[in-house]
Formats: C-alpha cells, sequence, structure tokens
C-alpha cells in the first residue's frame, strides 16, 4: 500500500518525534533536544537523543537514526504501512481512502513480488539438483563457495524452453503475471510465450528490502551471446534506479561509513566474500544519478572501483560529468583504478582483502580524477594549450551546483596550475616542484621557462637514480618470499601450482627453484623436509640459501615451516598480488620513461613521477605481514 507523501507529511507534522518516543523511552530536556536510554541497547549514559525541529531521532549507540516511521518500525517491528496506521491512529486522523484501482494495482505488485520470488527458488532448486552439476561446477572454477551462492541466492535456468514456465502454471500463475514479471519471452509473432532465461546461472536482483525483483542470467559458454541477459523494465524493475546486492550492503555501509561500487554482480559477489560486505554494483549500465543517490545515501563518499583498461578509464571519466552537478559538501566520490586487466574478482580472489584495501586505500579523490583527465591528451607545450587547459578546468567547476563547494574546486585548481604554469628553475629532475609561495624566496630569480618547452635528456645521472631504476623496489625479496613460503609449504602447490608458473620472475635463482619445485610437486612430493633434501641434491641450496638471506625469514613467522598453513596461505596471496601489481607496474614504468624522453611535457613527467610513487608505495606494503617491513629494510641496501 502506498500513502500519498502529503499524507505523511501531515503525520509527522502532528506527531512530534519526542511524542512518539515518549511511549517507549523515558526523555528528559536536554537544550533544544530531548534525551533518554537507547531502546536498542542497555545503557547506563543515554546516549539517545530527539530533535522535534529535525523531526529525527539519533541512538549514538547503535549507529542509528530516523523519523517517526522508522522507531515504530524498529522498536515494535512492523512494516511500514502498518507503522502508519499505528501512527495515525495515535495523531486521530483516518487512513487515506485508497481508489479500488490503486489498489488493484496493489496487489497485482504485491504478486508479482510472490512470481519473482517462486522463480528464484525454482532456479536455486535447479542449480542444486542434477540439472544444475555444470554449473556447479562452473562456480567453484570461479572460487565461488556454496555458502556465497547460497547467500546471494544463485541459480540455475535450464535449456528447456518451457521449464519455468510449466512450473510456475503448476503453482497456479498465469502466463499474464509470468510476461508482467518480465520472465517469458512473447510478441506479436511468438505464438507460444516462452522463457527468457534459458541454460543460464542465474543472480536474482532484490529492491533494496531484500524482495527479488528481476535476475541478471549468465551464459555458460564462452560464445554464447549475449554474456549477461537481464530481466526486461517491469513495474517492479527499473534498471537505473536499482543496485544490486543494495539490501545486504546497506547494514555493512552504514556501519562502516563507506560503500563500494563495481561493475558486474560477480565483482560484487567476491567483493563480498573477500571481507567488504558494503559492495554494489549497478546493472550493466554506467551508474545513474539516481544509483548515485543511493550510494549517497550510504556513506558520503562511495569508491567507484573501475577496470584497469582503456575501456574502464573511460567509463570512470564519464562518471565525472553525470557526478559534477550532483556532488556538494558530504555528497563525493572517490575512484579506484584497478591494475591493468584486472576486475574486482580477479583482485579479490588472487590478492584477498589486503589487496583490495590497499586498491581502496589508494582511491582517487574526484579532483584528481578530473585533473588526471584533463591534463593527458595532448601535451601542454604552447600557450593556447596551457589556456585550452584552463578553460576546460574552469568549465567543468561551472557544473558543481553546490556553490561553497564550487568555489573550493576553483580556488584549488586554481593553485594546482599556478604551480604547474610557473616559470620553473631548470631544476634538477627529481627535485619536487613547489607550490607558488613555498619557494618564492629571495634566492636569484626565476630563470627563462626552459623546463616547459625544452625536451629532457635522461642524463647518466638520471638514469641511474632510483627514480628510473625498474628493479630497485623490492622485486628481489618479494619473489623470494613468494618461493620460499612454497618450499616451506608444499601442501600450496595444490592450489597455487598456476600463479607459480606464470609468474614472471626477476632472479636467476629464483627461476631454477621454481622449476625443480614444480618438478617435485608433479612427483607427489609434498614434504617440507623431503624437498629440501631434493634441492641439496640438485646442488640448488647454495640457491635457497640465498632467498633466505633476501627474505630474513627468521623474522618471518608466517612463511617458516612451523607457521599455519593458513598462515602461510595468507601471506602468498597478498605477495602473489603485489608481485604482479609490481611486474605492471614495472612494464608501465618503461613506457612512461620512453613517453618523457620523447616528450618532455608536464603530463609525461607526471605520468612517471605517479608511476614511481606507486612503486615506492608498494615497497612497504609486505609491512602487514609481520617482521617483513624489517627484513626488506635490512636488506635494502643490496636491492
Ligand atoms: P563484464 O563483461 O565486465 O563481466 O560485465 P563480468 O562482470 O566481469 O562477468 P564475468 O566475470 O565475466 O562473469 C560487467 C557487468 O555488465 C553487465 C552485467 O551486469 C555484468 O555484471 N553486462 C555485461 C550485461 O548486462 N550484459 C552483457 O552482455 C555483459
Ligand atoms: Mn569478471
Amino acid at each position: 500500500m502506498r500513502f500519498p507523501a502529503s499524507f505523511l507529511d501531515e503525520l509527522k507534522s502532528r506527531l512530534p518525534v519526542s511524542d512518539v518516543v515518549r511511549t517507549r523511552v523515558k526523555l528528559t530536556k536536554a537544550g533544544r533536544e530531548w534525551r533518554g536510554l537507547s531502546p536498542f541497547n542497555a545503557e547506563r549514559t543515554p546516549s539517545f537523543f530527539v530533535n522535534d525541529q529535525k523531526m529525527a531521532w539519533f541512538d549514538h549507540s547503535a549507529g542509528k537514526n530516523g523519523n517517526i516511521f522508522d522507531f515504530v518500525m524498529e522498536t515494535e517491528g512492523l512494516s511500514f504501512p502498518e507503522a502508519v496506521a499505528r501512527l495515525a491512529e495515535q495523531a486521530g486522523i483516518a487512513l487515506p481512502r485508497v481508489s479500488p484501482e490503486a489498489e488493484a494495482r496493489e496487489k497485482e505488485r504485491a504478486s508479482l513480488y510472490d512470481v519473482l520470488e517462486l522463480a528464484a527458488k525454482y532456479f536455486a532448486a535447479e542449480l542444486a539438483g542434477r540439472a544444475g552439476a555444470k554449473t556447479r561446477d562452473y562456480l567453484a572454477e570461479r572460487g565461488l563457495k556454496p555458502d556465497i551462492q547460497a547467500e546471494f541466492r544463485l541459480g540455475y535456468a535450464e535449456p528447456e524452453k518451457y521449464a519455468l514456465r510449466d512450473h510456475l502454471a503448476g503453482k497456479g500463475v498465469g502466463v499474464e503475471a509470468m510476461i508482467e514479471a518480465g520472465l517469458l519471452i512473447h510478441g506479436e509473432d511468438i505464438a507460444v510465450p516462452y522463457d527468457r532465461f534459458r541454460d543460464r546461472l542465474m543472480f536474482p536482483i532484490a529492491d533494496r528490502r531484500g524482495r527479488v525483483i528481476a535476475f541478471g542470467g549468465r551464459a555458460l559458454g564462452a560464445d554464447v551471446q549475449p554474456k549477461y541477459l537481464n530481466s526486461p523494465e517491469t513495474t517492479l524493475f527499473h534498471k537505473g534506479a536499482i543496485l544490486y546486492n543494495h539490501d545486504k550492503a546497506r547494514q555493512a555501509a552504514h556501519e562502516r561509513g563507506a560503500v563500494i561500487a563495481v561493475e558486474g554482480y560477480v565483482d560484487a559477489i567476491s567483493m563480498v566474500a573477500a571481507g567488504f560486505p558494503n559492495t554494489v554494483a549497478p546493472l550493466g549500465t554506467a551508474l545513474t544519478p539516481e544509483q548515485c543517490a543511493l550510494l549517497w545515501k550510504m556513506a558520503e563518499e562511495p569508491v567507484l572501483c573501475f577496470d584497469g583498461d582503456r575501456a574502464g578509464r573511460k567509463a570512470a571519466y564519464r562518471t565525472i560529468d553525470m557526478a559534477l552537478p550532483l556532488i556538494g559538501v558530504g555528497r563525493s566520490l572517490r575512484f579506484a583504478l584497478l591494475p591493468e586487466g584486472q576486475d574486482p574478482d580477479d583482485l579479490a580472489r588472487g590478492g584477498g582483502k589486503a589487496a583490495v584495501a590497499e586498491l581502496l586505500a589508494a582511491a582517487l579523490p574526484l579532483v584528481d580524477l578530473i585533473w588526471q583527465r584533463e591534463s593527458e591528451g595532448e601535451p601542454l607545450t604552447t600557450p593556447e594549450r596551457r589556456a585550452g587547459f584552463e578553460r576546460r578546468l574552469a568549465n567543468l567547476c561551472l557544473e558543481i551546483r553546490d556553490e561553497t563547494l564550487r568555489r573550493h574546486y576553483q580556488a584549488e585548481f586554481r593553485g594546482r596550475l599556478a604551480a604547474l604554469f610557473a616559470p620553473a628553475q631548470p631544476a634538477p629532475f627529481g627535485r619536487p616542484q613547489r607550490f607558488p609561495g613555498a619557494g618564492r624566496g629571495g634566492r636569484g630569480e626565476p630563470g627563462p621557462q626552459t623546463y616547459l618547452l625544452q625536451p629532457l635528456q635522461i642524463g647518466p645521472s638520471l638514469a641511474r637514480s632510483p627514480l628510473l631504476r625498474a628493479k630497485s623496489t623490492g622485486g628481489f625479496a618479494r619473489e623470494a618470499l613468494i618461493l620460499l613460503i612454497f618450499l616451506n609449504h608444499p601442501q600450496l602447490l595444490d592450489a597455487y601450482h598456476e600463479p607459480l608458473t606464470e609468474l614472471e620472475l626477476y632472479s636467476s635463482d629464483a627461476r631454477a627453484l621454481r622449476q625443480k619445485l614444480l618438478d617435485l610437486w608433479a612427483d607427489h612430493h609434498r614434504d617440507a623436509d623431503e624437498l629440501a633434501a631434493e634441492i641439496e641434491r640438485a646442488g640448488l641450496g647454495a640457491a635457497r640459501a640465498k632467498l633466505e638471506s633476501l627474505v630474513g625469514h627468521a623474522s618471518l613467522w608466517t612463511v617458516a615451516p612451523a607457521a599455519a598453513d593458513s598462515d602461510a596461505e595468507e601471506s602468498l596471496k597478498q605477495a602473489l598480488a603485489l608481485h604482479r601489481k609490481m611486474r605492471a607496474l614495472h612494464t608501465e614504468l618503461v613506457l612512461a620513461q620512453k613517453a618523457l624522453a620523447g616528450d618532455a611535457s608536464e603530463s609525461n613527467l607526471a605520468r612517471l613521477k605517479s608511476v614511481q610513487e606507486q612503486l615506492s608505495g608498494l615497497a612497504g606494503t609486505e609491512a602487514v605481514i609481520e617482521g617483513f617491513g624489517a627484513a626488506s629494510g635490512r636488506q635494502s641496501g643490496i636491492l
């Protein structure tokens, strides 16, 4: 049942929140507010506040707040319509009369939910049954465990054309309702409507209250088009206004004060499995303003994750234009750009929680993404180009409707532009550019603008500097760590021999040991001591000792043979993810160096610096593995 907004407003204005709350909580006046003991938690010091002006209550102990309806729903366990009815009675006003048509529409909506729920149950049962065997294998291969399958109510639609239709008909559902629910393909030239979803892995899509309103179906064969088939728009399902996993993510997002948006269903599920229950996804389209508004109800600065390829970067860039008119104080976005060729699913499964946390921590604020987008096109080597750059930034600022925030964006860009275009000394390359003001002391006049206009020479000393030395940041130590984990915990090879095979290794010792290790594993060696003996016998003892000295294994308890396998596995996953990321960055570093040598523009310099910063950022990341920081610190002289 839907109530007219005017009716709900009237109820709110007739019933001060304090009146409603007082039936359960003893309130005392505190300034302009009321306070009392939380109705949700046993407590001695009151942390529950009511503000009648704001028409709201706040419970700091439970982290909840809301209006009168929320209060009654939360404390009395009522549904929204029930809460409205109960409060209307308290206020002494009659419920609005509903037209028969409106009531009929409501009934129809209600029965559509039932139809979709029946379908979800059917698909889930099919997945669990004989017909679902192939799909269960597929899910296992993708690392989606049964518990997470159940949590997301995954299912299977069998290939047969009328399977769902017949099943639902058997439950008394009419074909019209099935069509309304988006479950059948129908049309003028289709005599007998048939199942929309056939031979697909099914992802039920729920509304924010957890009711199934649509499905996404993934093809199981690589050559089946489309890869994902979604329900059509129906009275219940408006793609652009729905977020996948919204119902479950809501609570977690409130608790953490953060929400994450990824691109795909599987991405969202893998993120949840990796320990980020506050993850949602749009449904195959770019994020809409409506979805953005939903995100902002959950957190002030949602983090949007984009794939690390060109398409992903472009999608992130497009989001800027959608979001600028909507942002405000306490309403912005951050952007996490994944390593090239990875989506959040790959990252979460490959690198686990640590890798995802690292990605999220490095998310760029909106202002940085705008700067990056506008500066990365053409090199800013002429006054015209610099003016164009400035103009673009100014115009983008005008898109921001929140006036205060717009001013701050304008000021930020002015500052950055001034720093970028400041007449620079022909300064040594590595020295950081100062903000204007900071470096404008009495010492000498600014030199000519050679810095901007002359191609930059990479001299021999620069080439030797850590900025350009690809392998300077711990790559050897990390690969040594990875091999030692395998040497001490050979059982891990069962699950991780493939990543090990594919790993690009820097040192020949590491490569030799890997070869031996994989051979021994293929010969069914699973015992660390046996393995050590074999490696000695093969003349690789010295290589192993070298690796150990690189890592400083004594302080690395998770790697030592005595460590639990699960701890070793955690370390292994982290190290693998970091290693892959570092290799990708080294590739990027070479490209950035080339670009800079060819064209000494600000943006190429910024690109190189950014890669270098990311690399040096990575060097410290293994501090999360206890003891590694100290060990790698000691070794850094030789790396
Ligand atoms: P992707 O093509 O990136 O696939 O689509 P994915 O999510 O990584 O899926 P897997 O890992 O291959 O199984 C991202 C999202 O775009 C929508 C879906 O919502 C999907 O999750 N999509 C994609 C469609 O709606 N239709 C398509 O044909 C493809
Ligand atoms: Mn994927």
